[in-house]
């Protein structure tokens, strides 16, 4: 009789907590939705199975209501979680991407243009794509993907799914490149002083995925027997704070730029950051020498299919790092320009993003990606 009454004492609390406990766990998405996007507060929907983000006040974004001539981009989740936080209108205030409303919070999915998601978590099935919402007729989904389409897992399930592509491909809807040139006006500026003076290394290469099967690893090992090559990473038992990852670059005359796998406009950071920023001449490892000419400026790398061999390739390195003038000129480029990159910064989570609201009236309207796996690929 006593354990029937406990039992049915561990009933009724667990009765009580599936009732209200919900009703807890729900209570600031319920509360948020009778005040309308309170400022300074994000909310999901509630979607059953999926974690609810409890608003912090102040934390988030403000979220301005909707007004017919300004365009809704939300960001469904944030790229390997990393959440952006700001105030105002990041968008003009920023990039002077005016009536851009960005957002995280998904109760403005009814009123978004476009919803941006992107691939890594998809493909781990982290996160899914609202399919269970009715999607307004004219809402726009875009895919967003850094990484090259070896990376980037098999997608064949999202065909069908998208209508824009965000990728750092030329031929993308929004084109986002790992970085870009702004034009400068360096008047009485010299050759000279935009070279870094002090050049203590040759080549440098910093890695993060070392593998011996890769491209660039049979490269590395056949080069370092010719010249003496400065390298970190985790297989180099070296690390790099990423402070210091410019200014230790600055010190080389040549930077290691090999791509992990090669694809046509696929040039990353791996050029614009760690070579061009730090004021090393890249040597490049990717695409045909035809496609780095459409994307950098000219004269600006060295490219490795251009030699015979890796002998003819380490004894030119050697030469021109001993010829002044001639390794000037891989900079004559800088007088004109400057190189600006969103790496390493939350530039890259937010600038794309207000992109879409620049760009939208060039879009073809409706598009789908019937085959987004094989339109990687090609
Ligand atoms: C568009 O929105 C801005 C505010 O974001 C407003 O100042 C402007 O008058 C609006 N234009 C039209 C045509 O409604
Ligand atoms: C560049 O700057 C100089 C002054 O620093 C100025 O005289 C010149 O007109 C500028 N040129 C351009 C193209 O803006
Ligand atoms: C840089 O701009 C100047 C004019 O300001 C021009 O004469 C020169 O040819 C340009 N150099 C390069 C490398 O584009
Ligand atoms: C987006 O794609 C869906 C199919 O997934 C399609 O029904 C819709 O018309 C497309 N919208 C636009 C704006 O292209």
């Amino acid at each position: 009789m006593l354990d029937l009454c406990r039992r049915r004492k561990v009933l009724v609390i667990i009765i009580f907590f599936c009732l209200f406990g919900n009703l807890i766990y729900w209570r600031p998405s319920i509360l948020n939705r009778f005040l309308q996007h309170e400022p300074g507060e994000s909310q999901s929907l509630p979607v059953p199975g999926e974690s609810q983000s409890v608003p912090v006040p102040g934390e988030s974004q403000s979220v301005p209501v909707k007004m017919k001539n300004t365009t809704v981009v939300l960001v469904w989740y944030w790229a390997f979680g990393i959440k952006q936080h700001w105030q105002g209108d990041v968008c003009k205030d920023r990039y002077g991407i005016p009536n851009c409303i960005l957002s995280d919070d998904r109760s403005l999915f009814p009123q978004a243009d476009f919803i941006v998601f992107h691939n890594r978590e998809l493909i781990e099935r982290k996160e899914r794509l609202p399919e269970h919402l009715p999607r307004p007729p004219n809402q726009a989904w875009v895919w967003f993907s850094r990484e090259s389409p070896a990376y980037n897992g098999d997608t064949g399930f999202l065909a069908g799914k998208f209508n824009y592509t965000l990728f750092y491909r030329r031929d993308a809807d929004f084109f986002n490149p790992f970085g870009f040139l702004v034009p400068r006006n360096s008047t009485g500026m010299t050759l000279d002083n935009l070279i870094p003076k002090e050049k203590s290394y040759l080549a440098c290469w910093v890695v993060g995925n070392y593998q011996p099967y890769y491209e660039r690893t049979k490269l590395y090992l056949k080069l370092k027997q010719v010249i003496p090559i400065e390298w970190w990473g985790a297989a180099a038992h070296r690390g790099l704070h990423g402070d210091l990852l410019l200014p230790t670059m600055s010190q080389c005359y040549f930077y290691l730029s090999f791509e992990n796998s090669i694809f046509r406009d696929y040039i990353s950071e791996k050029v614009w950051r760690n070579a061009f920023q730090s004021g090393a001449v890249p040597v490049v490892l990717g695409p045909p020498r035809k496609n780095y000419e459409e994307m950098l400026p000219e004269g600006s790398f060295i490219h490795v299919n251009d030699f015979k061999n890796v002998a003819e390739l380490g004894a030119f390195l050697k030469k021109l790092a001993g010829d002044k003038e001639r390794y000037a000129s891989y900079f004559k480029w800088k007088l004109n320009y400057t190189v600006q990159t969103f790496m390493g910064n939350e530039h890259w989570l937010v600038e794309p993003f207000c992109r879409i609201c620049a760009k939208q009236s060039t879009l073809q309207r409706p598009k789908v990606y019937k085959d987004l796996h094989g339109w990687q690929w090609t």
